[in-house]
């Protein structure tokens, strides 16, 4: 089997790619990423030389016509789409290439997958595009998008094209909407990472507003394992929410992370805790997520199986463990060797 990734630079399709490549032997993995600022090589370090033959890295944009066409053209079995710009911050500051990226990239990618008769496609799609809840209640896969900022109002546009391409052109597309993921090789501008990072370099931890808004925390590699159900059982035109049971207040959370850090330090937690910095709430903060997950649990068997204790004993043992991944992200230093690597190509 051969399955396009595309965005398998990034954290959860780094982590997607080394899971299908260690688990599948029959599959063979074709990465397409521009290698945004997002994006890393480094995520992917020793997968050719692991896996050989089976992993070809293809750096282009997925709003590239001939380029996706070309890709597609060759046979691909299944595409599972994850490029996207993912930073909600960033939507709010520049918003362009959030459609550019998101709805452009996606709507070209369904277009190639049509005219070359891909046989299937995975949108990895979000539990943003529902936009906030009050205090009860879960997400479901039948309520309405309300989506607040402008990346999550792009990833709406690209996952309600996937259902247009679906009942209009027949396109065996399957959509899947996942909650806030965590775990190694997570770009650290987001919550977890970020304040992981700032802790140990001493830094402010800035929580938004009161720090009481509420997401559902899912590990990475439990999210990539229900992606692969997806791929192989989910009923195209179908969208499956997935999350981890796991509702947290941000303030919760990183203290928890926090107390972890200090565990694993053998440090006296306060000296972390001291650092947390509450600043001025993002503009349209969607105040709580929560996941109804019962749909891909009875129909495709598939339930997240690290909760959180053991996902933060993950978490914090990989970031201190690779002290050199972040620290070149955050220098930037990472960047300036893409630079050099692919000038002029
Ligand atoms: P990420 O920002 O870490 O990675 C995105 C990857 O896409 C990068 O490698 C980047 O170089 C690549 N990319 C960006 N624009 C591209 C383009 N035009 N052409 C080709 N490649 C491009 O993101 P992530 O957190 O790994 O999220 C992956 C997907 O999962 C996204 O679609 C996101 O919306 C979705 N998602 C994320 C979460 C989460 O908690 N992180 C939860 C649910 C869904
Ligand atoms: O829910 C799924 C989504 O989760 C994905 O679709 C997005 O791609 C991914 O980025 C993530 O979006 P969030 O906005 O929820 O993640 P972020 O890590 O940016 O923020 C998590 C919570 O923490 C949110 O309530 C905002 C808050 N926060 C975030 C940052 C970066 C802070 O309080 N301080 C911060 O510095």
């Amino acid at each position: 089997m051969k399955l396009l990734v595309t965005g398998g630079c990034g954290f959860i399709g780094a982590n997607f790619v080394r899971l299908v490549l260690e688990e599948r032997p029959e599959v063979s993995v074709v990465n397409l990423d521009k290698l945004t600022y997002a994006g890393n090589l480094a995520n992917l370090a020793g997968v050719d030389e692991t896996y050989g033959g089976r992993y070809r890295f293809i750096r282009g944009d997925v709003c590239d016509e001939p380029v996706v066409d070309g890709l597609l053209a060759q046979g691909i079995d299944a595409v599972v789409h994850f490029a996207a710009e993912s930073h909600v911050d960033r939507s709010i500051e520049a918003a362009g290439v959030f459609i550019d990226t998101n709805v452009g990239g996606t709507r070209v990618l369904l277009d190639a997958a049509q005219r070359r008769g891909t046989p299937r496609f995975v949108m990895v799609s979000t539990d943003e595009v529902y936009g906030s809840l009050g205090p009860e209640g879960a997400f479901r896969e039948d309520m309405p998008l309300k989506p607040n900022s402008p990346y999550s109002a792009s990833k709406a546009a690209a996952d309600l094209l996937c259902r247009a391409y679906c009942v209009t052109n027949g396109l065996p597309v399957v959509v899947t909407r996942c909650s806030n993921n965590y775990g190694p090789y997570q770009f650290p501008e987001k919550l977890l990472p970020l304040m992981l990072t700032n802790a140990l370099e001493g830094a402010p931890l800035p929580v938004y507003g009161d720090g009481r808004n509420v997401r559902d925390w899912i590990y990475v590699e439990d999210h990539c394992r229900g992606l692969l159900r997806v791929l192989d059982k989910g009923r195209p035109g179908e969208v499956y929410n997935l999350g981890g049971a796991c509702e947290r207040e941000n303030i919760e959370l990183v203290g928890g992370l926090l107390r972890e850090l200090a565990r694993q330090k053998g440090q006296d937690a306060e000296d972390y805790l001291s650092l947390i910095s509450f600043v001025t709430d993002r503009p349209g903060h969607d105040r709580r997520y929560a996941m109804d997950f019962t749909k891909i649990e009875q129909e495709l068997g598939w339930s997240p199986q690290v909760d959180l204790a053991e996902g933060l004993r993950r978490l914090v043992a990989w970031y201190l463990d690779h002290e050199t991944w972040w620290r070149e992200i955050k220098s930037g230093a990472y960047r300036d060797y893409y630079r050099s690597m692919y000038e002029g190509r």
